[in-house]
């Protein structure tokens, strides 16, 4: 599909957060910490139609870079998103997020009485059994999570 006008406009600094899986847009910006109370220009785009998904969300951050860990945490969620960092209104850099085989640290597990959820300081680990349904199996007890459970926890 030829984009024959711009939906929401472009940034001069920051962050675009483009292919979110359709209906995560609100995901992401919660994963970023970003409430009403936070200063700095975010748009937001929902269900906007995409050559490669039959529709996508799109989020802006205006003069804000990410952080790995929430890098990490979006390729939970949309695992075709790309991540384009804006310069002076060019994309100066553009990558896919990449959701690891084995996750650490980002996701707890949904079984109280997981060793991972006890006193012991052991740290979460998954496997990802499936990206795209999500699908990550604890390494400690094998209870399966799926994306409404780890949405959860975001
Ligand atoms: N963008 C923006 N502000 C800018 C530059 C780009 O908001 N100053 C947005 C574009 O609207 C687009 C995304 O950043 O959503 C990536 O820009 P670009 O690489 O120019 O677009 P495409 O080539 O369509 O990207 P892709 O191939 O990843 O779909
Ligand atoms: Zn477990």
């Amino acid at each position: 599909m030829v984009e024959t006008t711009l939906l929401v406009s472009k940034i001069k600094n920051g962050t675009v957060i483009d292919h979110i899986t359709g209906g995560h847009a609100l995901d992401v910006v919660k994963i970023l910490g970003i409430t009403g109370r936070t200063r700095g220009t975010v748009l937001i785009a929902m269900y906007v139609p995409s050559k490669q998904l039959t529709t996508k969300d799109i989020v802006k951050v205006e003069g804000r870079e990410l952080k790995p860990e929430e890098v990490d945490k979006i390729a939970l969620l949309a695992p075709r998103a790309s991540i384009n960092i804006i310069r002076n209104y060019k994309v100066i850099n553009k990558k896919r997020v990449r959701l690891p085989d084995i996750i650490k640290g980002i996701a707890q597990c949904g079984n109280p009485a997981c060793i991972s959820n006890s006193n012991e300081p052991i740290q979460p680990k998954f496997y990802v059994k499936s990206q795209d349904p999500l699908m990550i199996r604890c390494h400690y007890c094998s209870y399966i999570m799926e994306k409404k459970d780890i949405l959860e926890q975001f």
